[in-house]
């Protein structure tokens, strides 16, 4: 499969980037680097080629949620041995604020979920997961697809849905 965003590295110009969330910008300036070294998160950009510049980011980490947070009506086609259930974390995706509104949200939420869905081929992955920020973003990934989990801010996206829309 072919992604269109690369891993995060020295030639990106990550101090320009700005989405207008403090926490997503602070993230990519102070700790996306460390997160990476430390193997607690792998971060993929989308960015010009010329400048350097990053459109977006997106980060992506192994993780994994209790049996008990999975709706009953998915849960029934889990076995009951499971209490917890392998899923893989969407932790963060940002699109820069020159770039927003260019339907480049969408084309990095596709990509995230290639990955993840080729991940799951190697790593059982039942679920991708998001934790996202605000309203807004719930209604975002919403749009998606994804269903929020009862008693937790986080959504899921089965990753059998997934599978549907890249194979035929
Ligand atoms: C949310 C975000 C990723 C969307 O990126 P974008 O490139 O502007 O979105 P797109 O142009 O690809 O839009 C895709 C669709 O989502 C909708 N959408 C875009 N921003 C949205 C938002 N903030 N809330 C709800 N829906 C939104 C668009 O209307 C569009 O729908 P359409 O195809 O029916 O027209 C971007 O605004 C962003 O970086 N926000 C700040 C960080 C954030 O909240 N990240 C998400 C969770 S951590």
């Amino acid at each position: 499969m072919d992604f269109i965003t690369a891993n995060l590295s020295s030639v990106h110009k990550k101090n320009e980037f700005c989405c207008e969330k403090e926490l997503l910008d602070n993230y990519l300036y102070k700790q996306a680097n460390q997160d990476i070294k430390r193997k607690l998160s792998a971060c993929f950009v989308l960015a010009d080629n010329n400048s350097n510049l990053i459109k977006g980011y997106y980060t992506l980490s192994n993780s994994s949620i209790p049996s008990i947070l999975i709706p009953e009506e998915v849960k029934k086609q889990l076995p009951n041995s499971y209490t917890s259930i392998p899923t893989t974390l969407l932790g963060r995706l940002a699109i820069d604020k020159n770039f927003k509104g260019n339907g480049i949200g969408k084309i990095l939420l596709v990509d995230a979920l290639k990955r993840c869905y080729e991940i799951s081929k190697t790593i059982g992955s039942f679920a991708v997961i998001v934790d996202p920020l605000d309203k807004e973003a719930q209604t975002f990934y919403a749009k998606y697809g994804f269903i929020k989990l009862p008693d937790s801010g986080k959504m899921f996206l089965p990753m059998k849905t997934i599978q549907q829309l890249f194979e035929k």
